[in-house]
């Protein structure tokens, strides 16, 4: 079902290395369902605008995947 509510586990968290998540702590924790979702406009603007993660942009199917995320609700 290509247009399911993605969800936090199987389909936003491996979007995040663990050097992302390393890298962003102090501010935010990639891994937690609530932080992400606590941040969301801004991780979402961040990858969109390709200024994050510092070393290599997003593909625009990761970046619309997280937007679908956030607006179907942000399950986990
Ligand atoms: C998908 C992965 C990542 C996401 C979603 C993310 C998200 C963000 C967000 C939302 C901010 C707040 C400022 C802004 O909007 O630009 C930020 C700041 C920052 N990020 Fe990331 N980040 C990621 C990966 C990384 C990586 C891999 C690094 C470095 C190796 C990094 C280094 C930083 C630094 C240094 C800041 C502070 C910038 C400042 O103080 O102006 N981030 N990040």
């Amino acid at each position: 079902m290509p247009d399911a509510t993605p969800s936090f586990d199987a389909d936003i968290r491996p979007l995040f290395r663990e050097k992302d998540r390393d890298s962003m702590i102090r501010m935010f924790d990639l891994w937690s369902a609530d932080d992400v979702r606590a941040h969301a406009e801004s991780i979402h603007a961040a990858v969109s605008r390709g200024s994050m993660p510092c070393d290599g942009p997003w593909s625009e199917a990761d970046t619309a995947l997280l937007r679908r995320w956030i607006d179907g609700g942000s399950p986990a």
